[in-house]
Parts: C-alpha cells; sequence; structure tokens
C-alpha cells in the first residue's frame, strides 16, 4: 500500500493506477476505522481494480461549536486496517495540503438537499463536505466511489452531485454496519459513556419499531419514534423525519420505499441513525424484479 501525504503525488498514483485501463475505486473517510468504514474497502476490493481511500478530518464540514478538535484520530492503526484489505492507495493529506489558500472560496452548493435536516442541524456541513469530496474525485478520478448508507442525506448529496455535474463516477451506497445490540458503527461512538452507550440503542430500536408499524401516517410514524426516543432519560431528539429518499423531503403517506431519518444527542456524542422501509414483497412493482 502506497501513502501519499502530498496532493500531487495521489494525482500521479491515480494516474499510474488508471493506466491499462484499470478501474479505480474509492472510499473516502475521516479516519478511526471502524467496521463499517472496512466494509467500504472491502466492497471496493471485490468490485475494482485499484482501491483508493483518504483519510482527512475535514474542517470544512465541522460548525463553529462542533467536535473538529476532539475527533479521534489514528493513523497507524488505520493503515494497518487498510493494508489488511489489500487497500493500494492511501492519501492522507494535511489541512494545508487540501486548502492552500484558506478556506475555498468556490465550493459545491449542495442545494436544497443541504438545508434540510442534517443541513439545518449543521448549517454549512453538507457544502463543506460536498466540496471535499469533489476535490478528492478530482485528484483521483475513479470510476466508482462508495459511501455508507448510514449516512443517507450524504448519500443523496453525492448522488445529486455527482448527476448535476456530470462526474463519470458510480456512487456504490453500502448497508450500514451495525454493533450486536443495533447501535451503528461511528467514530463519534467512542464519545459515550457507558451508560449513554447503552441508552444509544434507542435509535435503533425506534427504527425496527417503525420497520415494523404498518400505519399508513407518516406523521403518526415520527411521533411514535420521537416519544420512543424520547422516553430514554439520557437521549435528546434533535430531528425525526420520514422522508423520500431521494429528495430528503417529508412524505405524508407511507408510500414505501420512504427512508425514516433520526438524530439524537447523548451527552456529547450527536449520532444518526435510518432505515430504509421497503414495500412487502410482491405488493409493489419496485420489489418484482
Ligand atoms: P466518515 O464519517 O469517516 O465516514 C466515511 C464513510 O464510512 C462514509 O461513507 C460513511 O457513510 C461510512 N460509514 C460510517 N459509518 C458506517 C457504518 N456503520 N456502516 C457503513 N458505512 C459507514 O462520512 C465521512 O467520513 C465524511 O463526511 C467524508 C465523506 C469522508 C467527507 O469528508
Amino acid at each position: 500500500m502506497e501513502v501519499i501525504e502530498r496532493a500531487d503525488d495521489f494525482r500521479k498514483a491515480a494516474d499510474a493506477a488508471r493506466a491499462g485501463g484499470r478501474t479505480v475505486g474509492f472510499a473516502p473517510t475521516m479516519g478511526f476505522f471502524h467496521r463499517g468504514h472496512l466494509s467500504l474497502m472491502e466492497r471496493a476490493r471485490a468490485e475494482r481494480d485499484v482501491v483508493a481511500i483518504s483519510i482527512f478530518v475535514n474542517p470544512l464540514q465541522f460548525g463553529p461549536g462542533e467536535d473538529l478538535a476532539a475527533y479521534p484520530r489514528d493513523l497507524d492503526r488505520d493503515l494497518a486496517l487498510a493494508q489488511g484489505i489489500d487497500v493500494d492507495l492511501a492519501f492522507v493529506p494535511s489541512v494545508e495540503e487540501m486548502y492552500p489558500g484558506g478556506r475555498p472560496e468556490v465550493a459545491v452548493d449542495p442545494g436544497p438537499l443541504g438545508d434540510r435536516l442534517e443541513g439545518a442541524s449543521r448549517p454549512g456541513h453538507l457544502r463543506g463536505m460536498a466540496t471535499v469530496v469533489a476535490k478528492l474525485f478530482n485528484l483521483l478520478g475513479p470510476s466508482a466511489a462508495y459511501f455508507g448508507e448510514k449516512d443517507a442525506q450524504q448519500l443523496a448529496v453525492i448522488r445529486r452531485m455527482v448527476r448535476d455535474l456530470s462526474m463519470p463516477i458510480d456512487v456504490v451506497g453500502c448497508p450500514t454496519v451495525r454493533e450486536p445490540d443495533g447501535l451503528a458503527m461511528s467514530s463519534r461512538n467512542i464519545y459515550l459513556s457507558p451508560e449513554e452507550r447503552r441508552a444509544a440503542t434507542c435509535l435503533f430500536q425506534a427504527l425496527e419499531e417503525a420497520r415494523a408499524s404498518t400505519d399508513p401516517s407518516a406523521l403518526r410514524m415520527a411521533e411514535r419514534i420521537t416519544e420512543r426516543i424520547a422516553a430514554e432519560p439520557l437521549a435528546e431528539p434533535d430531528y425525526v423525519a420520514v422522508v423520500d429518499d431521494e429528495t430528503f423531503e417529508d412524505v405524508d403517506t407511507m408510500e414505501r420505499p420512504a427512508r425514516v431519518v433520526v438524530a439524537a444527542r447523548f451527552g456529547r456524542a450527536r449520532l444518526i441513525d435510518n432505515v430504509l422501509l421497503q414495500p412487502p414483497v410482491g405488493q409493489n412493482e419496485a420489489n418484482s424484479e
């Protein structure tokens, strides 16, 4: 595995990797790997000739009061894990290397999708995220990029960006990897005290109840989930919404597939999770292939 700090070197290595028509799969990350990250690299390894990752805690996507300085990091461990999956290129730039002129003045506008839910709770987050991903895409030129469904709105913004800006990249959404009790893996789970860690399973439980529900009202569904999360004393719900999976606009009735998205705080950890409500088999043509 080649570990690269300089943007120029990453571009050169990428050009060499693509020579002879080899396909490049890319998984951008902020490091502090867990099995969710590794699942993206494994998928890329299985599907593409060359696998590239990036490890970069992107200041652009953190708000003023957020956890940029505290964000967990362990580069040596991350590189060892990536090596174990036979990753070919690991790009690990400094902030100065990514933003030599300071904050970029030209950025990716994520559109209305960037103002809803995560975008409303974290102003500028999705813009900063899309901007760094566009830069990484431009340096590397991957044919496919792998993102987790755990960050469903992020995935939707990337899909939209690739479509609207004609980027020749297949965006591959990968299933959320969970702990045995259902908690979605996240680098931020490390912030949880043992009590908060136990409490945090209420997100998955609330989503499972939503999945099992046959209530056609999206509003009632969202209310029940909010109550379920609020009933946990250590949880502070941020938002609960039932949305169209592409636009992230609220839906009124449970015309599936709809995505249920939740965000809540547990102490200093802000966690998000979601589930896609699929139509029951045979009921809808989306499932009849
Ligand atoms: P990060 O939080 O490090 O996540 C990197 C990738 O791993 C994202 O695609 C994310 O959705 C995926 N991921 C995280 N937890 C997962 C889980 N439990 N199961 C499956 N996939 C999971 O997301 C970012 O970094 C940044 O915003 C980034 C895209 C790198 C841009 O800075």
